[in-house]
């Protein structure tokens, strides 16, 4: 199968406000897709009949009316039998009469029909819409499902149309009630779909945050034409090639001693205390990670918590890549050499340090590494390290990622002490550089750590999802 043959369709779906439209046309400008708002469709259909005086309740007279329509979207340009309705379409008279035309199954299969053609025919397209992921284009390589508050999603509409907040709030919910509770194709959260909440989020990030998934969708079609491995079909530790390394003897690993080994130990069993027993820490998918041999380990980083949570997703010891300033704390540098700690000097492209942590991986020990550098804020994951990716790939072990769900609030930047919410840590496919492609390929690099940050994209997704889940259980 060619790229070319594959439609690229990227589905965008939510409820009204959530910043669907300019989030999917901003989208479309930066990955170089046409745009489709199916939308301006039923709400073309909805003019019509509100024009030629047809109840929508009236199923087949308004099917029959839809059929012999012409509804032609171009951008903001929507035509109507060849007439610009561009304006006409978003009056609240066709806000009110759209819902009833499209809950009706048979103008939906004619329009779903219709959008079918127009992606195909461009071999690709942002959709935005109800029901893109979860009926038009079900196996569509990139799925949102875009979201925001009420108040925010009613404050956004009322700025972009005007009108009083409260009365655009009712009839946004109004709206909601209706599109979701309807019998066919009802609006809902597809399977596979990424959930983006975008209350306090810039309209940059969200672009920036689906343009990085169109990125990966690319690559991936890209490497399933070149049948190399993707994430997907990870195999066990075993297979990997770091995996069966021998221990080399002879490098000298700082804390590889006795006291080195048992302090770790001591720790590890202090860390599960804290993380069981005050962030009732849970860890899915812990069978992801090898059993022998060295990989990274690449979590995402939110909290000073971290270190400690991500120490326990295995028994074995795994050493830490850390910033220079951990340093200078005095008191702690006996421990965190004796723990074997690798100390990074930002600044600079330390060569001293990348050495060690490649003797440590080439050992066939396992290294935690945050790929994003420094501890982050905010639901997004920024552009990851590069060289963590080189260091793996030339060890030759595998990267897993890691998504830690509730550490950012159980302790923000400047607290001290950590709040007592649940954290879910999520294990990810261990990822290496593609079969087939040298491992020494910028390209082949550049791929798998675009791969890399969406993988920890989807772990962090996912476990804050759970750790949301559980607290809201408790609230
Ligand atoms: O996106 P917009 O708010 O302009 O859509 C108007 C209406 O069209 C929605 O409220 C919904 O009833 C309908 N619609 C739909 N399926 C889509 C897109 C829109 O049912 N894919």
């Amino acid at each position: 199968v060619s790229e070319s043959t594959v439609p690229l369709v990227v589905a965008i779906d939510g409820p009204a406000g959530s910043g669907k439209s300019t989030v999917a046309r901003l989208v479309a400008e930066r990955v170089g897709l046409p745009h489709l708002d199916t939308g301006a469709m039923y709400r073309s259909a909805a003019l019509a009949c509100l024009r030629r005086g047809v109840d929508p309740a009236d199923s087949s007279a308004s099917v029959e009316l839809i059929r012999a329509l012409t509804i032609t979207v171009d951008g903001a340009m929507v035509t109507l039998d060849g007439e610009d309705v561009s304006t006409a379409i978003r009056t609240p008279d066709v806000d009110v009469a759209v819902g009833p035309v499209a809950s009706n199954p048979e103008v939906r299969a004619e329009l779903v029909a219709q959008q079918r053609r127009w992606a195909a025919e461009r071999g690709g397209a942002v959709m935005e819409g109800r029901d893109i992921a979860s009926v038009v284009f079900p196996d569509a390589p990139v799925k949102v499902y875009l979201t925001a508050s009420e108040e925010e999603r009613a404050r956004r509409r009322s700025e972009q149309l005007g009108g009083e907040i409260g009365s655009v709030a009712a009839e946004i919910a109004r709206r909601d009630h209706v599109d979701s509770t309807r019998a066919a194709d009802p609006l809902r959260v597809a399977d596979g779909s990424i959930v983006l909440d975008t209350t306090g989020l810039s309209i940059d990030d969200v672009v920036t945050r689906i343009a990085a998934m169109v990125d990966g969708a690319r690559s991936r079609a890209q490497a399933t034409a070149a049948s190399v491995r993707t994430a997907d079909d990870a195999s066990p530790a075993a297979d990997w090639p770091g995996s069966t390394a021998p221990r080399l003897t002879g490098v000298d690993l700082v804390g590889s001693g006795v006291v080195g080994r048992s302090l770790y130990r001591a720790l590890w069993v202090v860390a599960q205390a804290a993380n069981r027993g005050w962030f009732r820490a849970r860890y899915h998918h812990s069978d992801r990670i090898p059993k022998t041999g060295g990989f990274l380990l690449a979590p995402v980083h939110r909290s000073n918590a971290d270190f400690l949570l991500v120490g326990n997703v295995t028994r074995r010891r795994m050493r830490y890549v850390g910033k220079e300033t951990i340093w200078n704390v005095k008191w702690f540098v006996p421990i965190a050499n004796a723990l074997g700690g690798i100390k990074v000097d930002r600044g600079t492209a330390d060569r001293a340090s990348m050495k060690r942590c490649l003797e440590v991986l080439e050992a066939g020990e396992p290294l935690v590494l945050f790929p994003e550098g420094t501890r982050k804020s905010g639901p997004i994951v920024e552009e990851i390290f590069e060289g963590a990716v080189y260091m793996a790939v030339k060890a030759g072990v595998p990267i897993v990622p890691v998504g830690i769900g509730g550490s950012g609030d159980a302790m923000p930047h400047g607290a001290k002490l950590p709040k007592r919410i649940p954290i879910d840590v999520v294990i990810g496919h261990p990822m290496t550089i593609a079969a087939g492609e040298k491992s020494s390929s910028r390209r082949a690099q550049r791929e798998l750590s675009v791969r890399v940050r969406e993988e920890i994209q989807r772990c962090f997704d996912e476990a804050t999802r759970l750790s949301d889940a559980r607290r809201r259980g408790e609230a």
